[in-house]
């Protein structure tokens, strides 16, 4: 965050107290009621849970053991049987929900679709059993590469009902970033579709695929299923590929739930860290399932007459919890949107929510910005009056952002629920219950009931308020991810070893910094890792480091973020050639190119700036503070002393 947002959120001091009407009728109504929970789960935490367990979810056997925690491994429910896909469909069929919409979906190009519970259920049974002709079995892992339609949310659900976990990679990775993370997954088959609609072009996945696939590239995969979306050419390989529809016509409606062990693996998803290759994020059934169910329905109030629209890509942890397992499992009405805001129609997003009277609506910070920069007019021009509640989620929001969305979009009558949470934990963490925790502009508030949140030192003792510190977490909870797949050592190393236990007390290291303030209210500050949050894309530093450096021209590279009004931050690198290369504008194109084609384009770097030498340390380390000084043209913060070569600095600046 640059230095005059913290500013302004430090000198924050607006409240919003929950809107009256909105309170009366809201899920947790008031401050009182949310004190007695926190107070009751902090007491007894397990007690907790396991009452929200047995009242909220259909298991097929109650669990022996609410929590067994051999730090920093966590098992919730163990002993007992459930599965998300019951839970999300079947339980809802012998209600008058039956034929409530499941989920209602728009195509970019304008095609619609509404799904009622008894329709998806039958069409997620006809491709579990589509899974199963092919091969794969209970454990087995699916790769998931789709746009945003239905179909995604019904491989999804297809997966866990059968008990293959599912690792769906967002279809803006790159084919190599996608060939990564099936190898990783080792999984054995791999649902896609023909192409996407993005932005009035088409992006062509199934291609993407078969590049990944190429010479035996993940030799795990044996199948491919493909949906026909965007009717684009496309090459099918015989005896790998098969048409889903054409499988899906012949397949039985009748698949059963797989009874799945509480702890089964439900999914794996990736996500960026410090070092090294994405990590694939583990998570289990039963306490996921919980938690993206109770958070959704607190925090987001969601309610049966409700439509509620989570503007997020199933390929992020917020498309898993928020559009297809939390909304589902609350049997809630979804909307799956396929479109983005595009010159050809930038107030796209206010016609959806006019179009479907949409009354939850949940977006991200830059998207925020974004709509600011179109304009007022766009969202002025619709009927929003639908609306009841906003959301958002990423990374910290700027108080501007903040009070333009809840005049703008939410006509000041709409709570805004700033929630934080990551990947790793599943689902919201610290956010308001809209019914009862007053709002601050930039702030997420409190922490979800059972969630035991933190502001320490690097000792793990608890700073004071206002001071800022290392946002932790003190207590397992349902939804923590168990593990990083295949290295449980990577997982030890990244989240539980910043801050070393004391007398048996285990601190999660979220990598954010913060700080809480006199009425316990947490301000997050953002990374204080190398990870970028760019667009709200999460991206590790090193990561694109390596993309770089795996060009030919490049001999080393440093990538810093720098602060950028929409995305947030935008990645700067800086680049030192091999000898036999010049710098030049050519060359610039190039890399950034390669950056696409190694990851995606959204880790495209917004700059390069070659140098002669990178700034480091004696010790040969790269000091990115400099180079984030440099990036955003700002006075060097620091000392240069410990610099090996102190010429370094100013070549680079003269680079400018
Ligand atoms: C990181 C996690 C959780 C889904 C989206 C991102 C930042 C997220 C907030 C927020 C301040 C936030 C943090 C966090 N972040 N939400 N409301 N306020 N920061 O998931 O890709 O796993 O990234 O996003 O830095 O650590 P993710």
């Amino acid at each position: 965050m640059s230095q005059s947002t913290i500013e302004s959120i430090l000198q924050e001091k607006r409240l919003f107290d929950p809107p009256t009407e909105f309170a009366k009728s809201a899920r947790i109504k008031s401050m009182a009621e949310y004190q007695q929970l926190y107070d009751r789960a902090a007491a007894d935490p397990q007690a907790f849970w396991a009452e929200l367990a047995a009242q909220e979810l259909h298991w097929f056997k109650p669990w022996d053991t609410v929590l067994d925690w051999r730090p920093p491994f966590a098992k919730w429910f163990v002993g007992g049987k459930i599965n998300l896909s019951y839970n999300c469909l079947d339980r809802h069929l012998t209600t008058w929900r039956r034929n409530k919409a499941a989920l209602i979906w728009e195509g970019e190009p304008g095609d619609t679709r509404t799904l009622t519970y008894a329709q998806l259920h039958r069409e997620v049974c006809q491709i579990a059993n589509v899974l199963k002709d092919l091969g794969v079995k209970k454990g087995d892992r699916v790769g998931i590469y789709m746009p945003m339609i239905p179909e995604a949310a019904i491989a999804m659900l297809a997966c866990a009902r059968i008990g293959a976990p599912h690792t769906v990679v967002f279809g803006g990775f790159s084919a190599e970033a996608l060939r990564d993370r099936l190898v990783d997954a080792q999984a054995k088959l791999v649902i896609t579709a023909d192409g996407g609609f993005r932005k009035d072009k088409t992006v062509p996945l199934k291609e993407a695929v078969d590049q990944a696939l190429v010479n035996n590239g993940a030799p795990s995969v044996e199948n491919v299923l493909v949906v026909e979306r965007t009717r684009q050419t496309i090459h099918m390989e015989p005896g790998r590929d098969h048409w889903w529809h054409a499988r899906q016509a012949e397949a039985s409606a009748d698949c059963p739930a797989e009874p799945m062990d509480s702890e089964d693996m439900l999914f794996i998803l990736y996500t960026s860290g410090t070092t090294g290759k994405p990590k694939g994020v583990v998570h289990t059934t039963g306490g996921y399932n919980l938690y993206a169910h109770i958070t959704l329905k607190w925090a987001l109030d969601i309610q049966d007459t409700d439509v509620y629209w989570c503007t997020a890509d199933v390929g992020w942890i917020t498309g898993h919890s928020y559009i297809v397992y939390g909304p589902l499992s609350n049997g809630a009405t979804s909307l799956m949107y396929e479109g983005a805001p595009r010159p050809s129609n930038p107030g796209c997003f206010w016609d959806v929510v006019e179009k479907y009277g949409v009354n939850i609506f949940y977006t991200a910070p830059t998207a925020i910005r974004a709509f600011i920069k179109m304009g007022e007019h766009l969202p002025k021009a619709r009927d929003l009056s639908s609306l009841r509640l906003l959301g958002t989620v990423g990374e910290p929001i700027n108080p501007e952002a903040w009070m333009w969305y809840h005049e703008v979009i939410g006509g000041g009558r709409c709570p805004i629920v700033d929630t934080w949470w990551q990947t790793e934990t599943g689902g919201f963490m610290i956010t308001p219950l809209p019914g009862a925790i007053a709002t601050k502009p930039g702030s997420a508030t409190r922490p979800f009931p059972g969630i035991l949140a933190d502001v320490v030192d690097l000792d793990g003792n608890s700073v004071a308020d206002n001071e800022g510190g290392y946002l932790v977490i003190k207590h397992p909870w349902p939804s923590m991810m168990r593990t990083v797949y295949g290295d449980d050592d990577r997982f030890r190393r990244t989240y539980w070893e910043h801050i070393p236990p004391q007398e048996g007390q285990y601190f999660y290291f979220a990598g954010d910094g913060a700080r809480r303030d006199e009425d316990g209210y947490f301000w997050v500050m953002g990374r204080i890792d190398d990870v970028l949050t760019v667009a709200g894309h999460r991206l590790g530093t090193m990561e694109i480091e390596s993309a770089l450096v795996s060009h030919p021209a490049v001999a080393e590279a440093a990538v810093v973020g720098r602060k950028d009004e929409v995305k947030g931050e935008d990645v700067f690198a800086f680049v030192t050639l091999e000898g036999s290369y010049t710098p030049n504008t050519e060359l610039k194109e190039a890399l950034k190119q390669h950056v696409v084609k190694e990851i995606g384009a959204l880790a495209r770097p917004g700059e390069i700036r070659f140098a002669d030498a990178l700034p480091k340390t004696r010790s040969g380390k790269i000091i990115r503070r400099f180079l984030r000084n440099l990036a955003s043209g700002e006075e060097l913060v620091g000392d240069a002393s410990t610099m090996e070569d102190q010429s370094v600095l100013e070549k680079l600046r003269e680079g400018a």
